[in-house]
């Protein structure tokens, strides 16, 4: 069946109309090429019920990877909310991969072509003839978030919402402030279920939506079947997954396990700057190894109790000696020989797995490197018992007994998205990476080897709560 560009606009001012869109509003949306889909015109109809007083001032669009929530919350602002309020001030945060930090330059040619701005790339400001603006402001922790804080803004999007605490949206919702007076404060969220601010934004959006009580907020679930532009790849990408990714990223399940394992995770208190490690402070270090999965390696120290991770080496697809040369230099930088590591331990794959064409274990080939490594306490649930009990309890005012580099990064990523195993509550659920090495436990393996390793002799004794 052909369709005619008439026909097309036809049916989009049926849909817009039946999802309560403004006629002004899809008017700009057209002259701006946006032909939206039936839940990103949900989402704009839920936009504009902020404009009057009891509306809602929070709006989430959620559920799953692709529905197309980066592009029509973009649109929301730059071509309907910036164009009819003059000197309009937005920041629209995203969340940016380690890999590349995909530039929001992609996004801005796909939604903003026949719109009138201008973009500095460098300051990330994207700005207007009548005066509004967008501060494009990109986040890979949290942390990142400070920077923006103590500034007002009439409007605020955060992308992947759910990778931010309780406690950061909240400080952001604080820098939401106006003196204008035909506009109402606002925050446009997008996010998929998982990350450490799952349990909050699902008590703030998801339940209320569900129950049908919504009042300061309005939630809009959409997956990637509400978004008929998305690549034939990504789709299939999207269908392959399986396990917990697949919940989350193609169901947009809310109800996944029991949430977040490590609930005590705080990266202010866990994570440090790093310093030189004193000459006579123990070394040590530990390797989760994989192939298509990544091998990860990290180095421990420790003192007066506290250990430390001091370095991370993270890596999929390489061999032994790659990796070697690699632990080599991490040593190096700390100034240490991997000779006088205290230990160097493994999971237990690596004695057994012969890897290479001469029939040598992964052990074997790591030693002719000059790396000797012993077996590691694999122990899933001691591990996590153990790793949870060393990051201590703010709430009841113990102070943690583990602090991770900052350079750890892929550590410092993984730990707080960990969710906990619904068939074994004491456990944390394995996860794989996917194929951009993301979303995996690896490094958190690796990490509980090292800690396991530190263990001081009769902390069996201590009961580990939850
Ligand atoms: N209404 C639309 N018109 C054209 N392309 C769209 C539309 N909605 C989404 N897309 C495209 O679909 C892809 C996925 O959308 P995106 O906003 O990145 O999804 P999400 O942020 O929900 O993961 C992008 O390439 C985006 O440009
Ligand atoms: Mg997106």
């Amino acid at each position: 069946m052909t369709t005619t560009p008439t026909a097309e606009l036809d049916r989009l001012l049926v849909a817009a109309k039946t999802a309560g869109v403004q006629r002004e509003q899809i008017a700009r949306f057209v002259r701006a090429g946006y032909v939206a889909q039936p839940k990103q015109l949900e989402f704009h109809a839920a936009c504009r019920l902020a404009d009057w007083p009891g509306g809602p001032v929070l709006i989430g669009y959620g559920g799953a990877r692709g529905p197309g929530k980066s592009h029509a919350s973009i649109v929301q602002a730059a071509v309907d909310d910036c164009q009819r309020v003059p000197g309009l001030k937005v920041l629209f945060l995203r969340k940016v991969g380690k890999a590349a930090r995909e530039s929001f330059n992609d996004l801005r040619q796909r939604t903003l072509r026949y719109l009138l701005h201008a973009y500095n790339a460098g300051s990330g400001a994207l700005s207007f003839p009548n005066g509004s603006l967008i501060v494009i402001g990109n986040f890979y922790t949290e942390k990142d978030i400070d920077k923006y804080l103590g500034i007002e803004y009439d409007l605020i999007i955060i992308e992947e919402a759910t990778q931010l605490s309780e406690e950061k949206f909240k400080m952001l919702r604080g820098s939401l402030r106006t003196s204008k007076t035909n506009w109402r404060p606002r925050m446009y969220l997008t996010t998929n279920p998982g990350g450490i601010g799952h349990q909050w934004f699902k008590r703030m959006f998801v339940l209320p939506w569900r129950s049908g009580r919504q009042t300061q907020t309005r939630f809009i679930q959409g997956t990637y079947r509400d978004n008929r532009f998305l690549n034939q790849e990504y789709r299939e990408y999207l269908e392959g997954l399986t396990g917990v990714l697949g919940r989350m990223w193609r169901d947009g399940d809310w109800d996944i396990g029991a949430g977040t394992f490590f609930v005590n995770w705080d990266y202010d208190r866990h994570v440090t700057a790093p310093f030189r490690v004193p000459d006579h402070w123990p070394v040590w270090a530990s390797l989760d190894y994989g192939f298509g999965h990544p091998t990860a390696v990290y180095l421990h120290t420790r003192n007066d109790g506290t250990i430390w991770t001091i370095a991370e080496h993270v890596q999929a697809r390489w061999l032994a000696p790659q990796h070697a040369a690699a632990i080599h230099e991490m040593a190096r930088r700390c100034d240490r020989r991997v000779e006088d590591f205290e230990s160097f331990v493994a999971g237990h794959d690596v004695f057994a797995e012969r890897g290479n064409s001469d029939g040598m274990t992964i052990a074997e080939q790591y030693a002719v490197e000059g790396i000797k490594l012993t077996p590691a306490n694999i122990g899933r649930i001691t591990g996590a018992a153990e790793m949870l009990r060393r990051m201590g309890d703010p709430a009841a005012g113990i102070a943690p007994t583990w602090r991770i580099f900052d350079t750890c990064v892929q550590l410092i990523e993984c730990l707080p998205n960990l969710q906990t195993d619904p068939n074994r509550p004491e456990d944390v659920l394995k996860t794989d990476a996917n194929e951009e090495g993301i979303g995996g436990d690896d490094p958190y393996d690796s990490a509980r080897y090292g800690l396991m390793e530190a263990r001081p002799p009769f902390a069996g004794m201590f009961v580990v709560r939850r």
